[in-house]
């Protein structure tokens, strides 16, 4: 099963990309967590990406090209995987194009999460994650048993150094200008779709991407 999440910065890619991970037995890739761990531990590809993330730019396309390609090929994901957060430009969704024809696979879903702008920005000013395990919580709609600490490994849980309301703003502008468009061109390349109302529980969100998964 080889598919594709989609939706704007806090649609809930990654809290519904984990829960389809764990049903599905298959790896979620997050570029926006893999360039954090390289962020953390200092590597070059960290130092190159830093700039951009913090700033709510798109990292260039060659070094998320990079990346991918490594962890596409690293023999994780032969059964399949969950993208989150990747393609989100025309060139990166191209070269995704290439480099499943050269392995003879095919999406199996482009998955859209639909969220209006204001649960977005409330979702995001409420998210805390934990820097050392990545997972995530919300102090609205999924606060952490202890506040401020992390139910799985017990650290100080943190807010997202780019999710401040002025660098928010900015990546739903580069949302709207950039990835959004993508939808019409797996559209128009006959990729199988299906658009989730992303604004209900969790659980129900859940629920309705697999039954897009399934149907
Ligand atoms: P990335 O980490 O991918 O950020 P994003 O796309 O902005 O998405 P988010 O992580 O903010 O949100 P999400 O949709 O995963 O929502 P979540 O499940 O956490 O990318 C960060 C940066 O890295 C980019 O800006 C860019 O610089 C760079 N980058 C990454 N990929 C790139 C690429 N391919 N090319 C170039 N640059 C790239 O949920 C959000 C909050 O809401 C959480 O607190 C959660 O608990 C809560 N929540 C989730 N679902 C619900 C619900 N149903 N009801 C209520 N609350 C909910």
């Amino acid at each position: 099963m080889d598919l594709i999440l989609f939706g704007a910065p806090g649609a809930g890619k990654g809290t519904q990309g984990a829960l389809l991970a764990e049903k599905l037995g298959i790896p979620r890739i997050s570029t926006g967590d893999l360039l954090r761990e390289a962020v953390r531990f200092g590597t070059p590809l960290g130092a190159k990406a830093k700039e951009f993330m913090d700033a709510g730019d798109l990292v260039p396309d060659d070094v998320i090209l990079g990346l991918v390609d490594e962890v596409l090929g690293d023999g994780r994901t032969e059964k399949g995987f969950i993208l989150d957060g990747f393609p989100r430009t025309l060139p990166q969704a191209e070269a995704l194009d290439a480099l499943m024809k050269k392995a003879g696979r095919k999406l199996d879903r482009v998955v859209v999460l639909d969220v209006p702008d204001e649960a977005l920005v409330q979702r995001i000013s409420g998210r805390r994650t934990c820097p050392e395990c990545s997972a995530v919580y919300n102090i609205y709609s999924d606060p952490p048993i202890r506040a401020g600490i992390c139910d799985k490994c017990g650290n100080a849980l943190s807010e997202r150094i780019d999710d401040n309301a002025e660098t928010v703003r900015k990546r739903l502008q580069v949302y709207n200008a950039q990835t959004q468009p993508l939808i019409d061109y797996y559209r128009s390349h006959g990729a199988p779709m299906a658009t989730v109302q992303g604004d209900l529980e969790v659980n129900e969100v859940h629920d309705a991407v697999v039954s897009a998964i399934e149907s």
